[in-house]
């Protein structure tokens, strides 16, 4: 298996997705565990796959369906990644961001990213959404960084700035969609772990004390590669449980359970969002 891929990969997944839609699409949504019932929306879809795609990582985890869904949602054109490829599947961070890198080959220059995460700030109930006003890359930090390895100058800088991550200007957008539909929305910053086990009460603990208002198993990795092609990223963690240092278990159906609640939620969010930007002009094409 390739370790590091180039450019050229990239481009062969682009071309054979091109070859399978008449959309260009500029907005680029990756939908976590329990929420890719937003893709059920887009108009004019164009569905693939994702073990038909040359080089795309595939999911193993129920609730990821493995699927792209492109089409026009709010008269934005939108790619929709129906289930996400994690870190702790076993794949290398390389693999588990290309579709960041074939969206940007395909025009997406809008990544938006949801996920479903666990609870730390203790204002927060289940059925929550967050708004990611940003991240802490414990995993990078840790050395799985997806932008270790030669850097392709065409692609990115060797060293991206990462003071933006989420954008401030889709933050303030999102913050008046949500209040638009009647929706609280938290915000908060969001810290990946690798997973696939759930937390212990020390860890809760330290990531309450390292700043962290969510915790969850991915996002940030794509969020580092969309920063360094230049892509504006917006987040979105649906709480699906929180920890209260009671001791009190975490399952994987609960944050299922509890993803069917936030779905809507979610969906009414970032439709707002892409009605918004385009009554801005931004996105729509021209
Ligand atoms: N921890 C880590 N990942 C998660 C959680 C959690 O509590 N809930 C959903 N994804």
């Amino acid at each position: 298996m390739t370790t590091y891929f180039t450019r050229a990969h990239y481009q062969q997944s682009a071309d054979f997705i091109r070859h399978r839609t008449q959309h260009t699409p500029k907005f680029g949504l990756i939908l976590g565990s329990g929420l890719g019932g937003l893709a059920d929306s887009i108009e004019n879809a164009n569905r693939i796959p994702s073990t038909d795609i040359p080089h795309w990582p595939h999911s193993t985890v129920e609730g990821h369906a493995g699927q792209l869904v492109i089409g026009k949602l709010r008269g934005q054109t939108v790619l929709a990644q129906q289930g996400r490829v994690h870190f702790y599947e076993g794949l290398p961070m390389q693999h588990i961001t290309l579709p960041v890198r074939v969206m940007f080959e395909l025009g997406v220059r809008y990544l938006i990213v949801t996920n479903a995460a666990g609870g730390i700030n203790p204002t927060f109930n289940p059925g929550d959404v967050m708004l990611i006003e940003d991240h802490i890359n414990l995993v990078g930090m840790a050395g799985f960084n997806p932008l270790i390895g030669p850097n392709d100058s065409d692609l990115g800088p060797r060293f991206p700035d990462m003071s933006n991550a989420y954008d401030r200007d889709l933050r303030g957008v999102a913050m008046r969609a949500a209040a638009d539909s009647g929706i609280t929305l938290r915000q908060g910053v969001y810290c990946q772990l690798a997973g696939p086990s759930f937390e212990t009460p020390a860890d809760i603990r330290f990531l309450k004390a390292i700043g962290a208002d969510a915790v969850g198993m991915s996002t940030v990795p794509e969020t580092t590669v969309a920063r360094h092609c230049g892509m504006k990223v917006l987040g979105f963690s649906g709480i699906s449980n929180v920890h209260r240092l009671d001791g009190s278990p975490t399952t994987h159906e609960e944050v299922l359970e509890t993803g069917k609640a936030i779905g809507p939620k979610l969906a009414a969010i970032i439709t707002g969002v892409l009605s918004k930007l385009a009554e801005q002009g931004i996105g729509v094409d021209i």
